[in-house]
């Protein structure tokens, strides 16, 4: 069969890299996206023995320098028959009156903005050849609003129309666009999300069983290995513990 290529947006941490290691394992050859080019080159190194391997490191929300390095990509890596979108964070919890415009600006420009520019850079090779799968890593944050997710949760409510309107408008190029929305995955998130405050973020996946970016990746190999006229359009994935953004049961 032939080998396919799958363009991975954060493959340097959590779901994105899960995702190259499954991927790697089905002999998927990679193009591995993120800012840490160190985390990038290791993780080459690890996988280059299962499949070929290249690294692109540039910020999501700089257009020139993702369209740049889309375009700077190999012949042997320039035809991407899969791209998961998975570059994000949230950036604080704060309620909206006292939240910080840095944080919304980081969320906006990473999650939606670069979602976007990286899809424009890919898009238009998929319609040319009339094949391809996008797959979006949304956010149960995207299916509902909880207390300080705000500007985070609209954010994720954008991937989810940017995902349907993909589909829609990619749906005569025969192109498959699907969404995984996971619940609370255990990764570098909330390190992030609470800037570094380590205890804060181990707090926030104690007393119950979290996803790990593995189940994740799990689900979008499932997803791009199903026959061409199968399109998991749109799923939600929680751990059992939980029942929406607020009600967990912890043990404690
Ligand atoms: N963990 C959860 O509970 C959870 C739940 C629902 C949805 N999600 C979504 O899942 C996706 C992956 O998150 P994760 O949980 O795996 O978190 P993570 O471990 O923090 O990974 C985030 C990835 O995004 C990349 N990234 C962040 N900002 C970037 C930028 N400006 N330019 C390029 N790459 C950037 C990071 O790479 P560099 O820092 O190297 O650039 C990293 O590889 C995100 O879209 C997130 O919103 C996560």
């Amino acid at each position: 069969m032939e080998k396919k290529t799958a363009l991975i947006t954060g493959a340097t941490s959590g779901i994105g890299k899960a995702t190259a290691i499954q991927f790697a394992k089905n002999g998927i050859h990679l193009i591995l996206c993120g800012r840490r080019q160190e985390r990038l080159d290791a993780l080459k190194n690890e996988l280059s023995p299962l499949t070929e391997v290249t690294t692109l490191s540039f910020d999501v929300r700089d257009k020139e320098a993702a369209f740049n390095a889309i375009e700077s990509l190999p012949n042997s890596f320039s035809t991407i028959d899969i791209l998961i979108n998975n570059a994000g964070n949230a950036h604080g919890l704060d309620p909206i009156q006292t939240g910080s415009i840095d944080d919304w600006d980081a969320m906006i420009d990473i999650n939606v903005k670069g979602l976007l520019y990286v899809s424009k850079a890919i898009i238009p090779k998929m319609t040319e050849r009339k094949s391809g799968h996008i797959i979006n890593i949304g956010s149960t944050a995207g299916k509902e609003v909880y207390p300080n997710g705000n500007v985070y949760c609209a954010s994720k409510h954008a991937v989810d129309a940017i995902n349907k309107a993909m589909r829609i408008d990619l749906n005569e190029y025969g192109i498959r666009v699907g969404a995984v929305h996971p619940g609370l995955v255990e990764t570098e998130f909330s390190n992030v999300r609470f800037k570094g405050d380590d205890e804060r973020a181990d707090n926030v996946y104690k007393g119950f069983d979290p996803l790990r970016p593995e189940d994740i990746a799990d689900i979008i190999h499932f997803m791009i290995s199903r026959p061409y006229h199968v399109n998991l359009a749109d799923l939600i994935v929680l751990p059992t513990a939980q029942a929406s953004s607020t009600i967990v049961k912890k043990t404690f």
